[in-house]
């Protein structure tokens, strides 16, 4: 059983594959957290309970002995505003009275198999209720009769947990929601560096690395997406931890709006991390019956770095994240035109770049911007979803039936939440944007967004999306979202209930995305956002696969794939080869071959030489697909350790294959280069595919692989295969 409930004690123990999270009923009902880190067994678990109580003025609740307990210095499951707890908050509830205190408290609790989902929110799953074991621990406050359930489900096969909250209004009058955050986690110290993965357009999650501080410090969005500023992921690995070594606990947000993740470092030197919707410009109001579900927080822990930390992620993600028909199935080999013809084309020239396709051996096409209304180039059109026929003549029907009759799949490019000014839609509907009253809205890149928590809206984009997918053979859709959004307000909902328009908003998305779908289960859906601006797990929920970045140079574009290794699994990284960068096709092969790998150019700008190489290194994907997709990364060197060469190595389950990949991405002087691999089986003797030599796994892990006579030169690349003898 991987929770268990110890009645004398008041304790609750959870086991995932390697870990133990404790909990404890202090007297009053409060729910102490004791303990997240790796397996301890069942034995004295109260040891550690005692905390320092005096410390700055902190109180103790009524009822207590002085001094012997303040909720301020013990670690709790949650965080109540208002009340002794001084540090940042969790839950924030403003009554009726108009005040914001809250004090919850343990009321009851079940323990069950599975995994419950969560009403119009992304979540994990379990696929078979044996594979994880839920707890909920329902708390009530008994002046506002607010109750809060902490729902937490360990998965037994992983080292992780997921954890979230449902606040229901059992009194007789409503109150409003401040903050409810989904995570809140007291860690024992604050000897933890925090990682997280900041960045911009085309330069997404790159990895910064600093000593927890006391204050507060983190991350957070306030764009309306989760965002390529601030990915909703933090680490916090102990002081002089790394890649294999130290403890790393992953946090990660299944959402995909305005979120925030703080850590708050007290005086006692203790560590409280929260995660959840952002609680700037947030407020929920709760009708008397009514309950409210915030989003999920994934935990992972690792008692050997970041590495593992990274695998953990990578497996639950593709087992327990990943869903629909594409969960295991092998992706298609595309090739997509943006980057080879922008919105400059017709019907034959497209059809000219799916013939190449078909003759390379490249398995879809993928038509991007500029289809429809009168969209030659991103000032018009957004909304206006039906095809222009001057430049796909005879309609999409046409061109699908032409690249289906060559033997290709074909998807297709929406922006279903934007809406043009300029656009024959926004002219009979101006109050389908977003907008405030009293003011204009601000454009990004000359579009406003349209309003998604608006039904009528939503019914809309899925009748006009409908004639086009239902009435085509279409197999794959790429979801793109290119703007922050500003004056963030919808002409349907009351004043008071403006504050909940961006939650609301991000679950019209959600809605939508499910009608899609569920109505069109066969579909691919690829995710992206200007590149990887919604490159988080509620999007990969919907999206097996996100376009990582429009940054398609191999050699920057690789310490993006890095830093997005840290949680998120190749196999739903979009990464494709273009012609306009930096680097060989070797190079750029090697480099978008881990994720789900593309081509995004045009085959009539590059030279005959670059089509036959191109056709030459479709084999190797293929062969190595299972490999990449489901095998176990390791990072060998990354970005953040050198800035001038990097590797990367894929090993099997059994631990009979391993690639490794090898990048110069700046010449240094020639030096001695051996590269340790990991993940072998040091008993094991493998052979290396290119020269026929043998190597014991030790040999490899230990002594490493001489590079010795590698070439040494600028974006130079080589992928090195041994597999088992
Ligand atoms: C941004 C995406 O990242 C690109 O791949 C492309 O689809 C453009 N939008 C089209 O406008």
């Amino acid at each position: 059983m991987s929770v268990k409930y110890y009645d004398e004690q008041k304790i609750f123990k959870l086991d995932s594959k390697d870990t133990s999270y404790v909990i404890k009923i202090f007297e009053g009902g409060y729910p102490l957290h004791l303990y997240y880190g790796s397996f301890i067994p069942d034995v004295n678990l109260t040891s550690f309970e005692k905390r320092h109580v005096y410390a700055s003025f902190s109180a103790w609740p009524e009822g207590y002995e002085p001094y012997t307990f303040t909720p301020d210095t013990y670690p709790m499951e949650i965080g109540c505003n208002g009340g002794p707890d001084m540090r940042i908050a969790s839950v924030q509830i403003r009554n009726a009275d108009g005040n914001a205190v809250v004090d919850f408290r343990y009321d009851s609790h079940k323990i069950y198999k599975g995994k419950p989902a969560l009403p119009g929110l992304p979540s994990l799953h379990a696929n078979c209720d044996d594979e994880c074991e839920t707890l909920e621990l329902c708390l009530k406050d008994s002046v506002t009769g607010a109750i809060c359930t902490l729902i937490y489900t360990v998965f037994e096969k992983h080292s992780a947990m997921t954890r979230s909250m449902v606040i229901e209004n059992a009194s007789s009058k409503s109150f409003e929601i401040e903050r409810a955050m989904s995570l809140c986690l007291d860690m024992n110290s604050m000897d933890y560096d925090l990682i997280t993965l900041y960045g911009r357009h085309m330069q997404e999650r790159d990895l910064e690395r600093r000593p927890l501080a006391h204050g507060t410090q983190g991350i957070g969005s306030r764009r309306g997406s989760s965002s390529a500023a601030q990915n909703p992921f933090m680490a916090l690995i102990s002081r002089g931890g790394g890649e294999d070594n130290g403890e790393a606990y992953g946090f990660n947000l299944v959402y995909s709006s305005n979120y925030k993740g703080e850590i708050e470092v007290d005086y006692n030197e203790s560590a409280r991390v929260i995660m959840g919707i952002n609680y700037d410009d947030f407020g929920w109001t709760l009708a008397p019956g009514e309950r409210f579900y915030t989003p999920e927080a994934v935990l992972v822990y690792s008692d050997e770095g970041l590495g593992k930390m990274s695998r953990t992620f990578h497996r639950l993600y593709n087992d327990n994240l990943i869903r629909g028909e594409w969960k295991n199935k092998k992706r298609p080999l595309l090739v997509n035109n943006w980057e080879g013809t922008g919105m400059d084309f017709d019907g034959d020239k497209l059809f000219v770049i799916a013939k190449w396709a078909k003759e390379t051996g490249i398995e879809m096409f993928v038509m991007d911007d500029g289809w429809f209304g009168k969209r030659d180039d991103d000032t018009s059109s957004l909304g206006d979803w039906q095809v222009n026929e001057e430049k796909l003549k005879g309609g999409i029907g046409s061109l699908v039936s032409r690249v289906k009759a060559l033997g290709l799949k074909f998807g297709i490019w929406y922006e279903p939440e934007m809406i043009s000014p300029d656009s024959n839609l926004y002219r009979a509907h101006p109050d389908w944007a977003i907008h405030v009253p009293g003011r204009k809205g601000s454009i990004g890149r000359h579009q406003y967004i349209i309003d998604m928590t608006r039904k009528d809206v939503r019914d809309y984009l899925f009748g006009e999306m409908s004639k086009v997918l239902g009435n085509n053979d279409i197999d794959y859709l790429k979801w793109d979202f290119n703007r922050n959004m500003t004056e963030a307000g919808s002409a349907l909902l009351p004043a008071e209930k403006q504050k909940e328009f961006y939650h609301r908003y991000i679950l019209g998305t959600y809605e939508l995305m499910d009608r899609i779908t569920s109505t069109y289960p066969h579909l691919l859906m690829e995710n992206c956002s200007g590149g990887g601006g919604r490159y988080d797990p509620g999007m990969m929920y919907y999206s097996p696969q996100i376009w990582c970045s429009d940054n398609t140079d191999a050699l920057s574009r690789v310490d993006i794939q890095f830093g997005s290794s840290l949680c998120y699994p190749a196999s739903v990284q979009g990464a494709h080869v273009s012609a306009s960068r930096r680097a060989s096709y070797e190079t750029k092969r090697n480099v978008a071959m881990w994720g789900s790998f593309g081509y995004e150019l045009d085959p009539e700008k590059i030279s005959e030489e670059a089509r036959n190489e191109i056709k030459a290194q479709i084999a190797d994907y293929h062969r190595h697909y299972d490999l990449i997709h489901y095998g176990d990364l390791y990072r060998i060197i990354s970005p953040w350790d050198d800035p001038y060469r990097c590797a990367w190595e894929f090993v099997d389950e059994n631990k009979s294959k391993a690639l490794l990949t090898v990048l110069i991405k700046f010449r240094k002087e020639s030096r001695n280069f051996f590269i340790r691999l990991k993940g072998l089986n040091a008993d094991k003797n493998y052979r290396l595919e290119e020269t026929g030599e043998i190597y014991s796994g030790a040999l490899l892990m230990n002594a490493g692989l001489s590079l010795f006579d590698m070439p040494n030169a600028d974006g130079y690349s080589k992928t090195f295969y041994f597999e088992e003898v």
